[in-house]
This record gives structure tokens, sequence and C-alpha cells, in this order.
């Protein structure tokens, strides 16, 4: 990947992964990602190009060490092939290249992460040689706007409650 491709590969991106956000929702896709993977692994930022020079695949890795410094992990974060390229085998190049590095920098496992409901990647990664799916769950909520809160403070300078917290007279008998 070259810095020229950065927008290339941002709207190929969210033509791929702006639909599956809407019903997975737990990664977003954005020109940030993009970037600062390039910024940081250059060499796992990988493009696959037509012979016109068009952007139809990419993949996005980057390696982490445990602590001791021992092993090193490799993690797919992010690939796509333009759909009119699918199952032509680009993924697989794409695939075999990433891997090709990640053996180069030293990696000893890598590992990828995508939604239960994504069949073509499970049956794609399955096909490159992943396995041992291990489930996560992703849970969500959506975060309410704070109702705005009307003479319910305690009166600053009296010490007196707010009103929502003042006793209640008992009913007259
Ligand atoms: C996953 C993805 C990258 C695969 O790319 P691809 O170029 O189509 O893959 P390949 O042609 O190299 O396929 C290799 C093998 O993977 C499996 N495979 C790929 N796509 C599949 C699909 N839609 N359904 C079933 N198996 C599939 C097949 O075994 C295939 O071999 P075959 O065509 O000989 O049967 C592509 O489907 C894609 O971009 N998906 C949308 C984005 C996405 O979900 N990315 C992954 C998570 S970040």
């Amino acid at each position: 990947m070259a810095v020229e491709d950065i927008s290339g590969v941002y709207r190929l991106g969210y033509q791929l992964f702006h639909n599956l956000e809407l019903t997975t929702l737990y990664r977003t896709w954005d020109a940030h990602e993009v970037t600062v993977n390039f910024d940081q692994d250059p060499k796992l930022s990988l493009v696959a190009e037509a012979k016109n020079g068009r952007i139809v695949g990419f993949a996005l890795g980057k390696t982490y060490e445990n602590e001791t410094g021992s092993w090193k992990y490799g993690h797919i974060l992010w690939m796509g092939v333009s759909p009119k390229y699918q199952r032509a085998g680009v993924g697989a190049e794409l695939h075999q290249e990433m891997e090709r590095r990640m053996r180069q920098q030293g990696v000893r496992m890598s590992f990828v992460d995508m939604a239960q409901s994504n069949a073509a990647a499970r049956n794609f990664f399955r096909s490159v040689g992943y396995g041992r799916p291990e489930s996560e769950v992703w849970m969500s909520k959506m975060i309410r706007r704070a109702r705005k809160k009307k003479d319910t403070e305690a009166h600053p300078r009296l010490g007196l409650p707010g009103r929502r917290h003042r006793m209640r007279r008992p009913p007259l008998a």
C-alpha cells in the first residue's frame, strides 16, 4: 500500500463494511483505521490492484508481542475484496502475502475476529487455515440523553434537600 491508496482503501472498506456495521455494530470503519495502520504497520497494509490500477482488495494487519517478548502474534484487523472480484482468489492471495510478511517479522500465531453472522468471512478464514473459533458476545445498550433536572438539586445555601427528595407531609387525619 502507498499513501495515495489510502482514500481508495477507505472507500472500498466503506462500501463493504457500512452494511455489515448496521447488523453487527461491533466495530466501526473510518478513515482513521486506514491511516493509523498505514502509519504504524506499513508493511502489513496491503492492497490488491486490478490491471487498470484500481484497488480491488486490501488487508490491514498488525503485530503484538507477549510480555516477555518470546511470542509474537499477528492480528488481521480488516480485510475486504470488491464484490465484483470476490470468489476469484484475491482474498486468498492477500492473505498469503500477509502471512508471508508476518512470518518474516517473527509472528508465530495469527488471529482474526469477525461477527458470527458473517458466514463468507468465516468460510474464507477457515479455507486459509484458521480454526478453533472462540465465541465472544458483544452486547449493546442505547445510552439515552440525560433528562434535564428541574429544581431537584439541594438548595446550595440553605442546605435543604431538592424538591424530589423532600419528605412528603403525612396525610391529615
Ligand atoms: C471475506 C472476503 C475478504 C473473501 O475474499 P475473496 O477474494 O472473495 O476470497 P477468495 O476468492 O480468495 O476465497 C477463498 C475461499 O474462501 C471461501 N469463501 C470465500 N468467500 C466465500 C463465500 N461468500 N461463501 C462461502 N465461502 C467463501 C471459499 O472456500 C473460497 O474458495 P473457493 O472460491 O475455491 O470455494 C470477502 O468475502 C469480503 O470482502 N467480504 C466482506 C468484508 C469482510 O467481511 N471482511 C472480513 C472481516 S474484516
